[in-house]
């Protein structure tokens, strides 16, 4: 363990102590420069082995941590739930103890269920990452999301933040109401009441439905797509009418006085939470944010391995 790193695991950003993300973001600060390298390897995590343990379907995240962890040197396990004796009866505890057994250090898990990492951390000894539990967290993903705005503003301090979207369904938004708080931003959720949970102004932040007004007051729009996989009920009339509410189109950016940088965690849903041409518009961050999921992924790791920097 580093000597300033105080979390012991990763199971969301209520863990983190500000030191904790002030290095987190230091560390991936030094590794965006050794990825940008032409040689991306760093011995850091020679001799660590890690499992990638996805219980629910990924792309960004699964392939973000892997390649972190290969570009780390770390030996790479992965694990999906459909090949797996899960679909037999074994339990949550029962395949990571197993897995275990064989001698890997560190877990980075996606599960359906919210707290399922936390339930996990109280059963093994190993460090745990959480890489998405149901609608609870997804701490990676928050802290990928204020490295770059911070990339872009300098500083989170004050900085204006829309989340727009399926706030009730969301880990990301969570995950980023807390961290961007923790670092002074000022945050909004936007969406149609029905989407948006009870009493999230006691989190602190501000609720509009109304997204022109939501535009103007933000500097930041983070879009979120509808978890329709979420959904065992209509929140919504129609898709239709989602859209026409609140859809993010040029048309529409162009009615602010502004230049808004966008957001998206992925997957997008072109033509629904927002259209092709504000998702690749030179206001859009989306792939920085890719991007700089590796290096956050990097750093989280190396710094829960508690290794010496070589980069
Ligand atoms: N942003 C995110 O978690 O994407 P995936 O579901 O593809 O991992």
């Amino acid at each position: 363990m580093s000597a300033s790193f105080k979390a012991h695991h990763l199971l969301g950003i209520k863990d983190l102590h500000l030191d904790d993300i002030q290095l987190i973001f230091q560390t991936a600060d030094n590794f965006k420069e050794v990825i940008n390298r032409p040689i991306k390897k760093v011995p850091s995590l020679r001799d660590v082995t890690i499992v990638n343990l996805f219980f629910e379907n990924s792309t960004r995240t699964r392939i973000s941590f892997e390649l972190a962890e290969k570009r780390l040197s770390a030996d790479v396990l992965n694990f999906s739930a459909s090949a797996s004796s899960v679909s037999k009866g074994e339990t949550l505890v029962d395949t990571v103890k197993n897995i275990l057994a064989m001698k890997v250090d560190m877990v980075v898990m996606r599960h359906p269920m919210a707290g399922a990492s936390m339930f996990l951390s109280r059963h093994i000894h190993a460090q745990i990452i959480n890489a998405g539990d149901g609608t609870h967290e997804h701490p990676t993903q928050a802290l990928l999301d204020a490295y770059s705005i911070r990339e872009k503003t300098g500083s989170l301090k004050n900085v204006k933040v829309v989340i727009v979207g399926d706030i009730l369904h969301s880990r990301v938004a969570l995950s980023n109401i807390l961290l961007l708080q923790r670092l002074g931003a000022k945050v909004m959720v936007c969406g149609p009441l029905t989407l948006i949970p009870k009493y999230i102004e006691e989190l602190g932040v501000k609720v509009e439905t109304d997204i022109r007004k939501a535009l103007q007051w933000c500097d930041v729009a983070n879009m979120l797509r509808i978890q329709m996989e979420r959904q065992d009920i209509r929140y919504f009339p129609t898709l239709r009418e989602y859209i026409l509410q609140y859809g993010v189109s040029k048309q529409l950016l162009e009615t602010v006085n502004k230049k808004i940088i966008i957001m998206h965690p992925g997957p997008i849903n072109r033509g629904v939470e927002i259209t092709s041409d504000v998702a690749d518009s030179n206001q859009s961050i989306i792939l920085d944010q890719v991007e700089n999921g590796v290096a956050i992924r990097m750093a989280v790791l190396y710094l829960l391995a508690g290794k010496k920097a070589t980069a």
